[in-house]
């Protein structure tokens, strides 16, 4: 059961309005700037928006250059070794500026921080970061912030355990987009997958209630956001610890009938979960994308097995075909993960003759990077990592030539595309299909953030060229 427990906000607004006054005369008077950067997946990015929320209301606007910050917060990704060497670099070359500027708070949050061994490297090796916080206590922030700022020493939080079992409802959201939001149904992730290092950082499953979700989607809608991802990291449990339980296909349907302009997103899902229903309900939907994020990781059953999957190819496959019959313009994109420990060539080419099978419009590919704490990362893991580069290089080329294949099936097509910025390069208009495949055509800027009807006149790779359909045709 989840413990939906009400934060003390009045307790966190106090806090909040204590740094507003601090920070201003540091300031002197002028508005202190926070630098927020938020790196890895979509609940990391949800959180930043509601980290600057919180900044907002202590008074902090928001910079992009170092050297104009008076806060730099990081919130970081553990997902992978790569992500997290990177954060390393970039924290250590805070150093200069924070010599520079003395007074400057460095904050790191997010799913490294939640790790034992990695707040305990920062403690030692990085003597000038102030605060440091775990993905359980954001709405702690102003408290931890305040208590840098009075008190002069450093901060270390992380969640305890019923944190890392409750929801905070109502903390301020900063909104990175003007017509693209991101609205999280639930927190945490149960299934343990035996590569993953998310369960550890990010705590038990647990659902907002449905009310809650449809009173911002609505207040969403109302604002104008064209396009609301719901996010999670297993989306298909949603609802199963609540107390009234819900599905996700029933969540769906119900925002589905929200009269408006848009359309929804929504990932991750996890094959073990989807079910027909929720496809059904895709289907017949008004607003729901043609869209399914369905990360397989491997073709190949043992390896499957050896990952915690709790599916195989062939139930993979059955939900990908059901999927097919009852979406026919359906676009698929997927995680893989390649050289997980013990996996063989031969193992690895399932991997690569599911893609084929399936044809992907996109793949999100990555090497296997041990996680201190995983099973896998005890693992005897023999492949050295020039020979899974290669395995790598060899999987994209065939996931190239399925997408650009893909991509010249659809010259003549007639697509509604959500315009999303200006490619500086050609100076085209881009956007997204529905299925999640960029388009470039010429058009008035005035349209970023409008729905325009495109007919797709050639394909360069997995990048579709088109142009405008006046509303008349
Ligand atoms: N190594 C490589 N890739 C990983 N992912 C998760 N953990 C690891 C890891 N240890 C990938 C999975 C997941 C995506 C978000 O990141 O493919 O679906
Ligand atoms: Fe990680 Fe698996 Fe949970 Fe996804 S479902 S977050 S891969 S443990």
């Amino acid at each position: 059961m989840t413990n939906q427990k009400p934060w003390d906000r009045q307790e966190q607004a106090r806090y909040m309005a204590d740094v507003a006054q601090i920070m201003q005369v540091r300031a002197r008077g002028e508005m202190p700037l926070a630098l927020v950067r938020t790196y890895g997946c979509q609940q990391n990015v949800a959180d930043g928006e509601k980290i600057k929320g919180m900044l907002e209301k202590m008074g902090f606007g928001f910079t992009e250059e170092e050297d104009q910050a008076d806060l730099i917060l990081f919130n970081t990704c553990a997902v992978r070794e790569h992500a997290e060497d990177r954060i390393y670099g970039n924290v250590g070359a805070l150093k200069n500026i924070k010599r520079r500027n003395p007074s400057l708070i460095i904050a790191l949050c997010g799913c490294m921080m939640e790790q034992e061994h990695v707040a305990e490297r920062i403690r030692k090796s990085f003597p000038f970061v102030n605060l440091v916080f775990g993905t359980h206590v954001i709405h702690r922030f102003p408290q931890m912030l305040r208590e840098v700022l009075v008190d002069s020493h450093r901060v270390f939080e992380r969640g305890d355990d019923s944190e890392d079992k409750t929801i905070i409802e109502g903390l301020p959201v900063h909104r990175d987009g003007n017509f693209r939001a991101w609205l999280t149904v639930m927190y945490g992730c149960d299934n343990f997958c035996s590569y993953c290092v998310v369960p550890y950082v990010r705590g038990r499953e647990r659902s907002r209630e449905p009310e809650a979700i449809e009173r911002e989607f609505r207040e969403l809608v109302a604002a104008g956001y064209k396009e609301i991802t719901l996010l999670g990291q297993n989306v298909n449990s949603y609802g199963k610890g609540l107390e009234n339980p819900i599905s996700f296909a029933e969540l769906l349907r119900r925002l589905d009938a929200v009269e408006g302009d848009y359309r929804i997103r929504f990932m991750t899902s996890h094959p073990k979960d989807a079910t027909r229903e929720m496809i059904d309900v895709i289907a017949g939907s008004r607003h729901i994308s043609h869209h399914l994020h369905l990360p397989f990781q491997s073709g190949n059953d043992r390896v499957l097995k050896e990952m915690n999957r709790k599916y195989d190819r062939a139930k993979y496959l059955e939900l990908i075909s059901y999927c097919k019959e009852k979406i026919p313009d359906v676009s698929l994109t997927s995680d893989i993960i390649v050289g997980f420990p013990g996996e063989t060539y031969e193992e690895f080419r399932d991997t690569v003759s599911l893609i084929e099978e399936v044809e992907f419009t996109s793949l999100f590919t990555f090497i296997y990077s041990p996680r201190v704490g995983t099973v896998a990362a005890k693992m005897p893991d023999p492949i050295p990592y020039e020979e899974k580069s290669r395995w790598f290089s060899e999987l994209l080329q065939v996931q190239e030539e399925i997408a650009a294949r893909r991509c010249t099936g659809m010259v003549g097509n007639e697509e509604r595309v959500l315009v999303e910025e200006v490619n500086p390069k050609t100076g085209l208009l881009a956007g997204r299909t529905d299925g999640s495949i960029i388009v470039e055509f010429p058009g008035d800027l005035s349209l970023i953030g409008q729905f325009v009807n495109v007919r797709v006149t050639a394909a360069r790779n997995w990048i579709l060229r088109g142009e405008q359909i006046s509303p008349k045709e």
